[in-house]
């Protein structure tokens, strides 16, 4: 049989889009989570809609590669801008990803205060051992996105009208950052182009199964260029998404 890609999406405006463009879609839920399992050009094709943030989506997507075997795992949806040049309705292919919520403190006593600029990027993957602890765990890890799917999200770059599509880093935490001295601080120590609530969680779960995956975020809001939030970047998103998932149908 085909083995499957999955399409995933946090909130029902990031997913159902999508869901609605399969062909013969069969409607499987388990937990919270919800399958539209459909074709695509008569490949199979799974839309799920994960809920929000890292927990439900790790959790989903643990559960699509047990259950359907997939060949790659697309996470898409909305973002918040870290880089001033990017506008709303602009789309960035994760070309890194990266757990922005994965931190250790400096240490301070008793009053000597909170000090978050101080704080160390660290790594729960660089051993098995105790992260706050292991000097190797102070540092980024960063997940590639593939490169058959990014060669496919590249080759349907035109079919796209509404913004431009630029390669990035995307930030992942549950977290929406309103400061925009916070915002900098990471665009500047991480390289981040745009931040949100998944896309790291779903490449790691995917490269510990060894599935290709991508994420593919476009900017609904930019604190750094006053771009204000707006929810019809989730649909368009799906709309340039469907287009890259038919090319890499036809590359496969
Ligand atoms: N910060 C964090 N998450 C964001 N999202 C959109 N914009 C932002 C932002 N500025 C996405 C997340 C989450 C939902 C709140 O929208 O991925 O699913």
């Amino acid at each position: 049989a085909q083995r499957p890609i999955i399409i995933q999406g946090p909130m029902p405006i990031e997913a159902e889009n999508f869901a609605e463009r399969l062909d013969k879609v069969k409607v499987e839920k388990s937990g919270t989570f919800v399958f539209y399992k459909g074709k695509v050009n008569n490949y199979p094709v799974i839309v799920v809609k994960t809920g929000k943030g890292m927990e439900n989506t790790a959790a989903a997507t643990a559960l699509a590669i047990e259950k359907y075997d997939p060949i790659a795992i697309i996470n898409q949806g909305t973002s918040g801008g870290h880089d001033p040049s990017l506008n709303v309705f602009d789309i960035v292919l994760g070309k890194k990803v990266t757990n922005i919520g994965s931190l250790k403190t400096g240490s301070l006593g008793e009053n000597e205060g909170i000090e978050p600029t101080n704080w160390i990027p660290m790594d729960l993957m660089a051993s098995e051992g105790s992260a706050g602890e292991d000097p190797d765990a102070e540092k980024i890890r960063y997940y590639e996105g593939d490169k058959e799917l990014l060669a496919a999200a590249h080759a349907v770059k035109d079919k796209y009208t509404k913004g431009k599509i630029v390669e990035g880093t995307i930030g992942s935490a549950d977290l929406w950052n309103n400061e925009v001295d916070r915002i900098n601080w990471f665009h500047e120590k991480y390289g981040t182009s745009v931040e949100e609530m998944e896309g790291a969680s779903a490449a790691q779960i995917a490269t510990q199964y060894e599935v290709p995956s991508l994420v593919i975020r476009i900017l609904s809001n930019n604190k750094t260029n006053g771009g204000q939030y707006n929810p019809d970047t989730a649909a368009a998103n799906q709309d340039y998404v469907y287009e890259v998932v038919k090319q890499y149908i036809s590359q496969i």
